[in-house]
């Protein structure tokens, strides 16, 4: 039974802030009461290409309770154009000019007394447009398409041995294309910001995955110093990467504060969170593996092919990964990004593996069937301690151990091999797996940590909980150090005045806060160990500090002599506080002053010196096929993942859950739909985004592999929010061929692509 009390890492325990979500007590940005507030609502672009030409505003300005209309010309000069994430070439915008980048980019903010009058007069407002022919997507007329490695400086291919001539000399060999869609986040909580000025100082209401980052772009848009702006958000409705950078509306509406000396709030629609934030662009990949006869792979080659805006060079290239994740002497990869008149991409759960690793699992499932070997015996004879291409070791690596839990729980070994050999009465059954794994990153991050005589305790860090319970795995880090049960720990988070507690992204989370927060503790009990055994007055006088233990509000000795809390602590003056930073090993030089000006100053789990870290799973998935109208259904899905420290096993079998089922979701669900004419998305809301309701899916199964890992960080903690999704594309993909004997390589993947 999880509960709510008790202390030490690893206890089931219930999310801190469960009865406030519930309750409706959690406060999300535009949930903030700022009186006073006027209401804005955007005009995007109709056009993907082209530029703005004039506006005819008279109409929208007879509106009743009309106040401010917001232009490139109003606002031009006074703001610079946001980056693009992860710091990749500038975004689209038109703060700075009249150029249209991409349709349903903002081209002018309307503000109003009522949310009501800025949208009736937001559809009053004529745009006058020059239009050119935009190129939507892959294969458009006027894309353009260069090496990622040329685009950025910093990006590698990674690549060992002769890929090629192996390839060639292989006794067995797979070639084939796959394909990933656009995808949108859709997180519940909509796209929103509220901006208040008193005097020089801005605060910003918006949800986030890094409030400082946010304030330090901000700052750097708006010219402000970086003291002037506050940004808080204190409760994310889903964050999925769509709010881990910056985007901009947030300028938009901090401009229209200032203009009329008020505060301003936005609520963006479904639909323009479609085209105001990133989304997960899509991807093009050709793979070749070769293999000698009985399954060891002698050469694998991946290239990838990635959307992006015109002036971003942002990629995620996911053969950091697949160059990686199995034995192989002779590996070559290239990631190529393709310009169209689109949105700037960005980050989305779980960047990059998930689109790169369905390509290669999905032709590794292919060599296997071209075999006739087991696919997870195929896995099996490919594992390897150490990556082929610089040779690193792995911190640890339990991707055999979660292929033989999960097969073990799943019923594997009942599989009868050949496609459409399984069956129940009118539905074909098919089984499928693939392999699961994300990079184990670590960034900067700080805390501040006190302690009172009473036994209470107050942590302090910007994290973010965008759903993932990370106020609770950090009250339990806590309370495991101070030897506190959880209710005596009071967490803040999400507010960009509190010490930086980096991104809530990238898996890395985690690791990152409770670090700290951990050191924090540690200190904390280290002074008070220290003041105890040198006070005459302390029954633990002359004992050694460092054998000493805090815990039942106790400072004391394993066995015998203690000192109770309010008096170890009272000692040094009432309260202990502490305030501790961590950069990680790896991390880019001037990384202390990085965690200050927003930047995630990172550690990434693949590019170490010496060693090379990554969480691993396997994931297996039944698949109901009927016989004669080919639905697609899902009828159980298992997952056994090995990430180190599990903190929390309640919190984390609930993200690893999900991200199972945003698996099978991408798999067979999600897709937006581009007009290729007009380079527009077609479907940019839940009635035509699909994503699956309750009874779309069967039985998820989540198990949790005990792995200790002592080099990856001091808690021995990977990470989990992104892998639980890694593999679920391909172990659908595969489990349909299973049934059906029909091999799609493009998602999603639809009952028409098994109509033959
Ligand atoms: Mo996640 S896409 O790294 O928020």
């Amino acid at each position: 039974m999880a509960s709510i009390v008790p202390a030490a890492i690893g206890t089931p325990t219930l999310r801190i802030d469960g009865r406030a979500k519930v309750t409706g007590a959690a406060r999300y940005g535009s949930d903030e009461a700022v009186a006073n507030a006027a209401h804005a609502y955007l005009v995007t672009s109709a056009i993907a290409r082209g530029r703005v030409v004039g506006f005819e505003l008279e109409a929208a300005r007879r509106v009743p309770g009309l106040i401010d209309i917001l232009t490139h010309e109003t606002v031009r000069g006074q703001v610079k154009t946001p980056s693009a994430p992860g710091g990749k070439g500038k975004t689209t915008t038109t703060l700075e000019s009249d150029q249209v980048w991409h349709a349903g980019q903002i081209v002018a903010v309307v503000v109003a007394e009522t949310f009501e009058a800025a949208r009736e007069a937001a559809h009053k407002v004529t745009v006058r447009y020059a239009e050119e022919a935009p190129a939507a997507t892959f294969d458009s007329p006027g894309v353009s398409s260069e090496p990622a490695a040329t685009a950025n400086k910093q990006h590698q291919d990674p690549a060992v041995g002769n890929a090629e001539q192996a390839f060639a000399a292989a006794e067995a060999k797979i070639e084939a294309e796959y394909e990933t869609p656009t995808q949108h986040h859709n997180p519940m909580e909509l796209f929103t910001t509220t901006c208040l000025w008193s005097g020089d100082r801005l605060t910003i209401y918006e949800p986030s995955q890094f409030v400082h980052a946010v304030r330090a772009e901000v700052a750097k848009q708006l010219g402000l110093e970086l003291e002037n702006v506050r940004v808080i958000s204190r409760f994310v409705g889903g964050g999925f990467g769509s709010r881990g950078g910056i985007t901009s509306r947030t300028a938009w509406i901090a401009l229209a504060a200032r203009r009329i000396n008020r505060p301003v709030k936005l609520v963006a629609t479904r639909a323009q969170g479609f085209t105001i934030a990133t989304y997960r662009a899509e991807t093009r990949h050709h793979v070749r593996l070769g293999a000698t006869r009985d399954g060891r792979l002698q050469s694998l080659s991946h290239e990838g092919w990635e959307v992006t805006s015109r002036p971003s060079t942002y990629n995620v290239a996911g053969t950091a990964t697949t160059a990686r994740l199995y034995n192989c002497s002779n590996v070559w990869t290239r990631v190529n990004i393709v310009h169209a008149d689109r949105n700037t991409p960005g980050f989305m759960r779980a960047p990059p593996e998930t689109p790169y690793l369905f390509a290669l699992e999905s032709a590794m499932d292919e060599l296997a069937v071209a075999l006739a070997i087991d696919p997870v015996e195929l896995r099996r004879m490919n594992d390897t301690a150490v990556e082929p291409i610089k040779g690193l070791p792995y911190t640890s690596r339990n991707l055999i151990a979660c292929f033989d839990e999960a097969a073990a729980a799943f019923g594997w070994k009942d599989r009868s091999p050949s496609p459409s050999s399984m069956r129940n009465g009118d539905w074909l059954i098919g089984w499928g797996c693939a392999a699961a794994t994300y990079h184990a990153s670590i960034s900067a991050a700080a805390a501040r940590v006190r302690l009172t005589p009473a036994g209470t305790a107050r942590v302090e860090t910007a994290a973010h909980d965008i759903g993932t319970g990370a106020l609770t795995v950090i009250a339990m880090t806590a309370a495991d150090r101070l030897g506190l049960s959880v209710d005596k720990v009071a967490v803040e988070i999400g507010d960009s005045d509190l010490p930086p507690g980096g991104l809530a992204a990238g898996s890395t989370h985690t690791a990152s806060v409770c670090t700290v927060v951990a050191k924090a503790c540690d200190e904390i009990k280290e002074r008070i160990a220290r003041a105890a055994t040198r006070a005459n007055d302390s029954p633990l006088a002359g004992v050694e500090p460092a054998s000493l233990m805090l815990t039942q509000a106790s400072l004391r000795l394993p066995s015998g002599a203690s000192e109770p809390l309010d008096k170890a602590v009272g000692r040094l003056g009432g309260a202990v506080e502490v305030y501790a930073e961590n950069i990680p090993p790896g991390a880019p030089p001037k990384a202390a002053q990085m965690v200050y000006h927003g930047q995630p100053a990172m550690a990434r789990g693949s590019e170490l010196k010496d060693q090379i870290r990554h969480s691993f799973g396997a994931q297996f998935v039944e698949v109901n096929v009927h016989a004669l109208t080919r639905e697609i259904r899902v009828s159980r899905a298992t997952g056994a993942f090995a990430a180190g420290t599990i903190i929390n096993p309640v919190t984390a079998r609930s993200q690893l859950m999900g991200g199972m089922i945003w698996g099978i979701s991408a798999a067979l669900f999600e897709a937006t739909e581009i007009d290729r004419e007009r380079a527009r998305y077609g479907n940019d809301d839940f009635a035509e985004y699909l994503v699956p309701v309750n009874a779309d899916i069967g039985k998820v199964e989540v198990i949790l592999v005990p792995e200790e890992d002592r080099d990856v960080n001091p808690l021995g903690i990977k990470g989990i929010g992104e892998l639980g999704t890694t593999g679920m594309n391909a172990a659908v993909a595969n489990a349909v061929y299973h049934a059906t004997g029909i091999r799609v390589r493009k998602l999603p993947l639809r009952l028409d692509a098994l109509l033959a």
